[in-house]
């Protein structure tokens, strides 16, 4: 009883003493594990009589019980405690400045793709994307380019093998569109296009949209009204329009179109070369050859197509000199075409 007291002194000034997690572990060592000081006291019980054991071990265990009693309460303390720290040290400052995630925003050519195609969606026309590696059938022959037209020149097409190549323009879409889809209907086609280019004005890369319609009775009027109403609604209401003459292997008669300058408005100045126009179209009424390669009867059904580069529009719209500008992914620049 003497050792017991003696021990529980110590016992005592020890529990009072706890403050860290490592101080408990030190504890339990010393007096409640395999070879802490209670322990011993169970061991030193063989010095005694057989008739005092039985009293002497049931006072160490409850010895025992009422320490462990306390060391638990201390440990659920010490427990607490620490937790308290740790949600301390991981608390967030809301006062903190946060840290500036500057806002995504369109590249110049998404913003002309998307305008120019709520103004076709608004005319009432559907969607198509034709594949970017095409045949040479689709890009060339169906569109009556003759075998020795320059544009089949390896330096102005890349090839991939001898019959596949990246496409020169979207005008293979209107092929695929001819022998999938039921006349009448009106589609456009905007998609990336390729050319071995490359200049201030020009990429080997860039983004042409395709127009097609396909109708009965169709005439060279309708093809002015519905390109001088887009020109309009892309550039000002006050855009004037002409047609020009032209050539191209798939449309006959085929038309160049200019926009009054977007610039000067018309009095000429450094970017319509003084002239007062800039080209912005190529189109025409559908050649009868390629209507019939598209799978249709050219004596009942007329067509009417277009092509621009959206490129472009977007370098004349945003005053942009060099189609570089628009790839560098500089976001210096990228920034000011929040739209
Ligand atoms: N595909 C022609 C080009 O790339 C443009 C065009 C399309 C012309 C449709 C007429 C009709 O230049």
């Amino acid at each position: 009883m003497e050792q017991i007291n003696a021990l529980r002194a110590g016992v005592e000034t020890a529990l009072a003493a706890i403050k860290s997690p490592a101080e408990l572990k030190d504890f339990f060592g010393a007096y409640l594990g395999k070879s802490g000081q209670i322990q011993a006291l169970m061991k030193s019980l063989g010095a005694l009589s057989k008739e005092e054991r039985p009293a002497a071990g049931k006072r160490i265990n409850d010895f025992k019980e009422e320490v462990l009693a306390k060391f638990k309460a201390i440990e659920a303390a010490i427990e607490k405690q620490e937790l308290l720290k740790k949600y301390e040290n991981e608390s967030v400052d809301i006062s903190m400045p946060a840290v500036f995630r500057s806002p995504g925003a369109l590249h110049p050519v998404s913003i002309i793709r998307k305008e120019l195609l709520d103004v076709f969606a608004g005319m009432g026309f559907t969607l198509y994307e034709g594949p970017e590696i095409e045949d040479d059938y689709h890009n060339f022959t169906a569109l009556n380019t003759p075998q020795d037209h320059p544009a089949r020149d390896k330096q102005d097409t890349f090839y991939i093998t001898e019959d596949t190549l990246l496409r020169t323009h979207t005008s293979p879409g209107q092929i695929r569109c001819m022998k999938t889809m039921k006349p009448p209907f009106k589609v456009v086609m905007p998609g990336r296009v390729f050319r071995s280019d490359d200049d201030a004005t020009h990429l080997p890369m860039f983004h042409q949209m395709e127009g097609l319609v396909i109708d009965k009775g169709l005439s060279m009027c309708d093809l002015y009204g519905l390109l001088d109403s887009l020109a309009k609604s892309v550039f000002s209401p006050d855009t004037k329009t002409r047609f020009r003459p032209s050539y191209f292997p798939f449309t006959e008669p085929s038309v160049e179109v200019d926009v009054s300058c977007c610039e000067c408005g018309g009095s000429g100045c450094r970017l319509c070369k003084e002239t007062g126009w800039i080209e912005i179209l190529g189109g025409g009424v559908v050649n009868r050859k390629v209507i019939e390669n598209g799978g249709l009867d050219p004596d009942e059904y007329t067509g009417l197509a277009f092509g621009t580069g959206l490129d472009r529009i977007a370098m004349l719209k945003y005053g942009v000199n060099n189609i570089h500008i628009l790839y560098d992914g500089d976001v210096r620049i990228l920034k000011q075409f929040k739209g």
